[in-house]
């Protein structure tokens, strides 16, 4: 069944920051126009973006302040619909968004105490995704924008996974850092920087991502093999906890140009190989030393790269992002080595990490300071560039 989930722990209280004054229907608001002139002045933050969130298996709606502040975050799982399949099915997945959309987008105001004339703007996922899921998403936050007559912001799901740290991390925004996304769909390993070094918008640019599978990919397909049910992720991380990391030496990732590139697919058929012929030989596999030593070698190949575009690049500060990146494992991996080589580190909190719309209504926020909005004739973009 459903989970929805209304979050209530770390939610700012309605009233606590400043509300957007009148909208915009025709490019910039006043506020943003004044941000944009004056980025130092007060009310430069003085914007709520409802953020929607509809590009895999969770629908979700939140309303964020400032770019910063969440307000309400509103996430309906289909993680106990699709867990019976052993993965998302996208058909299903477009229907459960279409039942479940203007439930959670009423909670998400309700919760969030903002009427439609305090918000700003609609930001929505517009891809990469499904295309049948974004599309839900994508419809619903035109209709909206339409009748409450507010500006519309098409957001990039990647980027809005990196802005998800601006959530809990106010330094984090205007540093330039190393981002390491992390997801089911995605590997990508940006640096992220201000326009002109000092000012201006966040540029992102991508140094390396996966030529196979993403990371999360691969955590689904070895909880599958070792029979430990979607999603994998998590379910791998629980039964690393009892296993031997060093039961197993399976290979490094290895790739042959790009060298921030990722690869996991040698790793996982490494892994089935080695269930494979334990069974062959009539053996029961060792699900947490497999399970263990798989979460390892993943997040040495993520760490190792990571430090190297680091000392590539010189950026100062790592951060993480992702459905992955609420893996234990990696958090405290990463978490060490910058502490050794005294880097900046920053990872949101597991709600965070995995979908959720305040992360897009982060990144909308960005987009509306720039003035940067779609037009009416914003469509759903399954491969979307990052
Ligand atoms: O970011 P996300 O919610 O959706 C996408 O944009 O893909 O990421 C979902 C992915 C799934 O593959 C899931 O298995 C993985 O993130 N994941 C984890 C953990 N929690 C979620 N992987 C490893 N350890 C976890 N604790
Ligand atoms: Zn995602």
């Amino acid at each position: 069944m459903e989970n929805i989930r209304v979050q209530t722990d770390g939610i700012a209280k309605p009233g606590r920051g400043k509300r957007a004054v009148g909208t915009a229907r025709d490019g910039i608001s006043p506020e943003a126009e004044a941000a944009r002139e004056n980025p130092g002045a007060p009310g430069r933050r003085a914007a709520l973006i409802l953020g929607i969130e509809t590009s895999c298996d969770e629908t979700a709606a939140a309303v964020v302040g400032n770019g910063a502040e969440v307000l309400s975050n509103v996430i309906a799982s289909q993680v106990g619909i699709h867990s019976v399949y052993g993965g998302v099915v996208p058909e299903i997945a477009s229907r459960r968004h279409i039942e479940t959309i203007c439930s959670v987008a009423d909670e998400a105001m309700l919760a969030s105490g903002a009427a439609p004339g305090d918000l700003a703007g609609i930001a929505v996922t517009c891809g990469p995704g499904l295309e049948g899921a974004l599309l839900v998403g994508v419809s619903f936050a035109k209709s909206l924008a339409f009748a409450w007559g507010l500006p519309l912001i098409g957001v990039n799901h990647i980027e809005g996974h990196i802005c998800a740290n601006f959530l809990t991390d106010g330094d984090l925004e205007g540093k330039r850092f190393l981002c390491l996304v992390v997801s089911g769909g995605h590997t990508h390993l940006v640096l992220a920087e201000k326009e002109n070094s000092v000012s201006g918008p966040m540029r992102v640019r991508v140094l390396g991502r996966t030529r196979d599978d993403a990371a999360g990919e691969a955590f689904d397909k070895i909880a599958r093999a070792l029979g430990l049910g979607y999603p994998g992720g998590p379910a791998v991380e629980r039964a690393a906890k009892d296993g031997d990391a060093a039961a197993f030496a399976f290979p490094k990732a290895r790739v042959d140009g790009g060298i921030y590139d990722f690869s996991f697919s040698g790793l996982k058929s490494a892994v089935l190989n080695t269930i494979n012929k334990i069974k062959t030989a009539g053996g029961e596999p060792p699900v947490s030393d497999l399970a263990a030593s798989f979460q390892k070698a993943v997040v040495e190949a993520l760490v190792e790269k990571t430090m190297a575009a680091a000392a590539e690049t010189g950026a100062k500060e790592i951060a993480l992002a992702g459905g992955v990146a609420s893996n234990g494992a990696l958090r405290a991996a990463m978490a060490d080595v910058c502490e050794k080589r005294g880097l900046g580190f920053h990872v949101p909190p597991p709600v965070f990490c995995t979908d959720n719309a305040a992360m897009i209504a982060s990144c909308g926020y960005f987009h509306y300071l720039e003035g940067r909005f779609s037009g009416p004739d914003l469509n759903a973009e399954p491969n979307l560039a990052l």
